[in-house]
């Protein structure tokens, strides 16, 4: 037997008692005569004593091993002289009896210390041994649980788990497609799913009713914090459901795992926002909700007074940030910066502190005579101690999307975004159609099976930019965790979204015809969502990136760097597939 216990489980309970560990050597320490070894594996640490008075040879060996060793040592479970609180395990230690080495290790290339000395491509590039670490290992941890509390709830609300094809015909569903090349059918091409949305649909016209997957999708879009070319949804589908059924059930999903991993009870129902008020107070479509700081447009009390920047402006805007009057010249200068990032854009910033007694002294006070600030201040609610910043722009939308990196940047500096905090909503009322300036048209904003609004209707031939769709996003501290929506059902609709949106009937046909084909044949009403699993377990692991969260993930340049892929293939790979690689200069 290896072992009798893990390194995570023995306790002052157990003293005296014989027993066997097996584990890596994590450090060898020499206290005088004593030797001292942290054992561990997946569940903890224990530390093993070894004393040279007792055996000389034992203690040799054990001042021998090196670390990442593989080792079984037997044992007395005895209590410790110093403590150490910090560790499970730290009011024992085993008085080791005999030693086996089981396998030896080169010198890792990293501390496998939660504090380690590795940066994160050498970590990378031996991520068996990154997760090695407790730190790491414990996100992988919680997203096991995760997933089997999803299970738990999916099954017991009756949805069953069904698997979808990984190679598939390519389709457009707003990113690139990854595609693979078939020996078979030389010069033909599979795409892997972005996901599984007309399978489900399928699944929903053949009766299943209830239809979730925890699936892989793979999208060629450039990366993130927040985005991996290959991710996991939980993907799912109902029937015979309207928009409030299918937020009702996922919000109770959510809640559920708030409950049952974090112990969080979230007992009121989640805040939905139509997206257009998002986009006015938040100049997002998923605004993190854990602070205010909400937008004031300020076009009626800034424009006209002589300040050319505003008063050729098509949007003035700002935030009031509560306490913050106390901001240096130096800082305001760094958030002027910070706003003028080519990233972001701005072309300036424009702030106003409230004074002690009430007066507001502004960036730009020559223009603006006292009533006028005071106009402002009242327009924010400001109190003394409280800083207005204002951005301003020819465009509505960017400036809004500027100032929403304003307010986000300040959340952070105050202090107002704690990871163990959380802030869920829905935004809904999306619009069913975006304008591409790339494309010089109407794009689907969801994705081209989204039904619009029953009442919106008409307007599809009229005003296809205000048609709103029954669409919804999951929104959980300004990150996108889930969208769904309810899907058009009737064949003439579905056809009429294609036309709308530019596909001729035979390429529609071809993309989409063994689901038009099916929709033939009594499709049930039906709606459904996605939520993105890496998200939510970086959420409630307090992560900065998804990729902390799965075991082997992507560099920035979407590279495995661990297996070195993307790779050439060799010619004989090529030769079979019929296929010969002729790279073009990039422009
Ligand atoms: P959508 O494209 O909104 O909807 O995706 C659903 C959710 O998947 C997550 N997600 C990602 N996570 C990590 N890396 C990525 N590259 C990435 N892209 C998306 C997000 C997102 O909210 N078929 C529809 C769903 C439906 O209509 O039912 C869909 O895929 O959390």
């Amino acid at each position: 037997m290896y072992r009798t216990h893990t390194c995570g489980q023995l306790r002052l309970a157990d003293a005296g008692a014989e027993v066997t560990l097996s584990g890596w050597v994590q450090r060898v320490r020499k206290l005088g005569g004593m030797t001292f070894v942290d054992l561990r594996d997946r569940y903890g640490i224990t530390q093993l004593a070894f004393d040279s008075e007792n055996d000389a040879a034992l203690c040799e060996q054990a001042n021998s091993l090196g670390r990442e060793y593989v080792i079984q040592v037997d044992g007395k479970v005895i209590e410790r002289t110093s403590k150490n609180s910090k560790l499970a395990t730290g009011d024992i230690e085993i008085a080791v009896s005999r030693l086996t080495v089981l396998n030896s290790s080169e010198v890792p290339p990293f501390t496998i210390e939660d504090n380690t000395d590795g940066g994160d491509d050498i970590r990378m590039k031996y991520r068996y041994l990154d997760l090695r670490r407790s730190c790491v290992s414990h996100n992988l941890l919680l997203r096991h649980r995760m997933t089997m509390e999803i299970r738990r709830y999916l099954d017991s609300m009756n949805f069953v788990e069904i698997e979808t094809p990984v190679l598939i015909g390519s389709t457009p569903e707003g990113a690139r497609d990854f595609v693979v090349p078939s020996r078979m059918n030389p010069g033909q091409f599979y795409a892997l799913p972005q996901s599984p949305q007309m399978f489900k649909q399928l699944l929903m016209v053949a009766g299943f009713d209830r239809y979730f997957q925890i699936v892989k999708c793979f999208r060629d879009e450039d990366l993130r914090a927040d985005r991996q070319p290959e991710f996991t949804q939980i993907d799912c589908e109902m029937s015979f459901v309207e928009q409030q059924d299918v937020i009702g059930l996922f919000e109770g999903m959510a809640k559920h795992l708030f409950k049952t991993i974090r112990g969080i009870e979230l007992t009121e129902p989640f805040m939905q926002m139509p997206w257009s008020d998002a986009m006015r107070l938040y100049g997002s479509d998923k605004p993190d909700l854990r602070f205010g700081m909400q937008f004031v447009e300020l076009m009626d009390i800034l424009k006209g007074h002589g300040f050319a920047v505003f008063d050729n402006a098509a949007y003035i805007g700002g935030i009031c940030a509560t306490g913050a009057a106390t901001y240096t010249r130096k800082q305001l200068d760094q958030l002027t910066d910070f706003v003028k990032r080519p990233q972001i854009g701005a072309k300036g910033l424009v702030y106003a502190r409230v004074e002690a007694d009430g007066n507001v002294k502004s960036s730009v006070d020559k223009f603006y005579t006292q009533d006028v600030l005071q106009q402002m201040k009242a327009a924010f609610d400001a109190k003394p101690g409280d800083l207005i910043l204002i951005l301003s722009g020819d465009d509505v939308m960017k400036t809004r999307k500027q100032l929403c990196e304003l307010r986000l940047e300040m959340g952070s500096q105050l202090g107002l975004r704690d990871k163990n905090k959380f802030a869920c909503l829905w935004v809904v009322d999306f619009p069913l159609f975006e304008w591409s300036d790339e494309e010089g048209r109407f794009m689907a904003m969801h994705h081209p099976f989204t039904s619009p609004k029953p009442e919106d209707i008409p307007l599809l031939d009229t005003d296809m930019g205000a048609v709103r769709a029954n669409a919804y996003d999951m929104v959980v501290n300004g990150v996108e965790v889930g969208g769904g929506s309810i899907r058009i059902h009737d064949k003439q609709l579905q056809n009429k979204m294609f036309e709308l949106l530019g596909f001729t009937q035979q390429r529609a046909e071809e993309q989409f015809g063994f689901l038009m084909n099916a929709f033939k044949y009594g499709a049930p009403p039906h709606g459904g969502l996605a939520y993105g699993l890496d998200r939510w377990v970086s959420l409630f692991a307090g992560l900065d990136s998804i990729r902390d969260c799965i075991a082997f993930p992507k560099n920035n340049s979407g590279r495995d760097v661990m297996c070195d892929a993307p790779a050439p293939l060799e010619p004989k790979q090529l030769d079979e597939l019929n296929l010969v690689v002729d790279i073009k200069e990039k422009k």
